[in-house]
């Protein structure tokens, strides 16, 4: 089984450019389906979450291919309604496909979806939209199966909660649906802003995007596009953190500050000195234990973001105070805060929040990550550590990064990639040696 070994203790430095947005990747694969012509997007970061996508876009008949981060995707010649339960079961974004499925063939078959396990993540504001657009959906064992044999008519509905993965489906809904729509209370995160520009350039008629109310009237068809997928900001947060956590200086480019507004203010107050050198890049330096921020909120953009919480979390272990976070968002973000504890910082998860008592230092240990961004948190936790660090659980942290080891180890972190098996391999090499 693989893992990373980090020894904290190293600073540092150096310049990074951030790859494209995941969360724009996800949703915008989807869409691809909606188009009639080809699509090429760009920015395209390697990621097993790309994968799986990539699966269920040949498993319902589309051809994608990527090479050297580009995926191109070209229409089918014969659609299937199915996604394959593996690929839907590696992660959330396996909901995305429901809409332009239902648009293609008129029916979707989808395994209950995977992904990180920060609550219950339920899909009933996508279904609720969907319904009222004139689907049918119901439970046939464990397979969730639409239908919607007259196709999709435009409606007014309002979401419960801002929810980026309903806004989304919603959105993908009625951009080929009949008549007129309009959504209330929407999700104004800049992925979603980047779907909708997107689908608008493949010939959708969308407005309002990263406003609270989206206005859409149905097209017959989309043609295709080339499309650059925005910067990824949870690993512009993450990278914030490792300087935290490591001390240091890194420069940023292909940044777009203002998709980070409720994050820079969080590491401002910490102490972080970030700023803008020229259009595009940012700043961040770091040579002091980070200050505590007393009780913190996670919410909907343009606040503070959930994706965010732990990684902060992990930035103020070594900070001088107390600093409790609260993730309105998910229920349970937090399990990384038990980990913390194993390597000697001083954190409790208590519900929804996680409590901090900020330490001078502490030992490190062996952990294991249960969910993407816990994960990096804990990788961000071991650099700030007094020794070694074994991190277990890459499969969730490979879903949201391309090569985090990679891209830490070459600003001067000690981080390296290491298998159990060879560790058996090369003790029972040293026992025969012995013997
Ligand atoms: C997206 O997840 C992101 N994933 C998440 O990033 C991100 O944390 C989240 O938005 C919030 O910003 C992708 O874009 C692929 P939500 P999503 O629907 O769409 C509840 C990462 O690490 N809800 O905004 O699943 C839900 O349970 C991932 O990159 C319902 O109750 O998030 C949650 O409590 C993790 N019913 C809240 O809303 C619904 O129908 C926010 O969920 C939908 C959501």
């Amino acid at each position: 089984m693989e893992y990373l070994r980090i020894q904290g203790g190293h600073r540092l430095k150096g310049t990074v450019t951030l790859p494209g947005a995941k969360n724009s990747l996800l949703p915008i694969l989807a869409a691809g389906i909606l188009c009639n012509k080809p699509v090429t997007i760009h920015n395209v970061p390697t990621l097993t979450d790309l994968d799986a996508s990539l699966q269920i876009l040949r498993a319902v008949g589309w051809g994608a291919e990527y090479m050297d981060g580009t995926v191109q995707l070209f229409p089918a010649m014969h659609m299937h309604s199915t996604i394959p339960e593996k690929a839907a079961g590696a992660m959330r974004s396996s909901v995305f496909y429901m809409a332009p499925l239902l648009h293609r063939t008129g029916k979707v078959e989808l395994p209950s979806p995977g992904g990180c396990r920060l609550g219950q993540r339920p899909i009933d504001i996508h279904l609720e939209g969907l319904v009222k657009m004139g689907a049918c959906a119901k439970m046939e064992g464990d397979i969730l199966v639409l239908r919607a044999e007259n196709g999709l008519k435009g409606t007014n509905f309002r979401l419960r909660y801002p929810s980026v993965g309903a806004t989304e489906t919603l959105m993908m809904a009625a951009v080929l649906a009949k008549g007129e729509s309009k959504f209330f209370n929407v999700a104004k995160e800049p992925e979603v802003v980047d779907l909708a520009n997107f689908l608008n350039t493949c010939g959708a008629k969308i407005q309002g995007m990263g406003t609270d109310c989206l206005e859409i009237t149905g097209v017959e068809r989309l043609e295709g596009a080339v499309h650059t997928l925005i910067p990824d900001r949870i690993v512009a947060a993450t990278l914030l953190a490792a300087v935290v956590c490591a001390g240091g200086e890194v420069c940023m480019n292909n940044v777009c500050p203002v998709h980070l507004a409720g994050v820079l203010d969080i590491f401002r107050r910490m102490g972080v000195k970030i700023w803008q050198t020229e259009p595009g890049q940012l700043k961040a330096q770091m040579y002091r234990r980070p200050l505590p921020l007393g009780a913190v909120k996670t919410g909907p953009f343009p606040k503070f973001c959930t994706d965010a919480a732990p990684l902060v979390a992990a930035a103020l272990l070594t900070s001088t105070g107390r600093t409790t976070i609260e993730d309105t968002v998910f229920e349970n973000r937090f399990d990384c805060a038990m980990e913390f504890s194993k390597m000697g910082a001083c954190a409790l998860k208590q519900g929804r929040s996680v409590r901090i008592w900020g330490k001078e230092d502490y030992a490190g240990g062996k952990v294991h990550a249960a969910d993407l961004r816990g994960g990096a948190a804990l990788v961000c936790a071991a650099l700030a550590a007094k020794g070694e660090s074994k991190i277990f659980g890459l499969e969730y942290i490979n879903r949201g990064y391309s090569d985090l080891q990679r891209l830490l180890s070459d600003l001067g972190a000690d981080i390296s990639l290491q298998s159990t098996e060879v560790e058996k391999i090369s003790l029972y090499q040293k026992i025969a040696k012995a013997e």
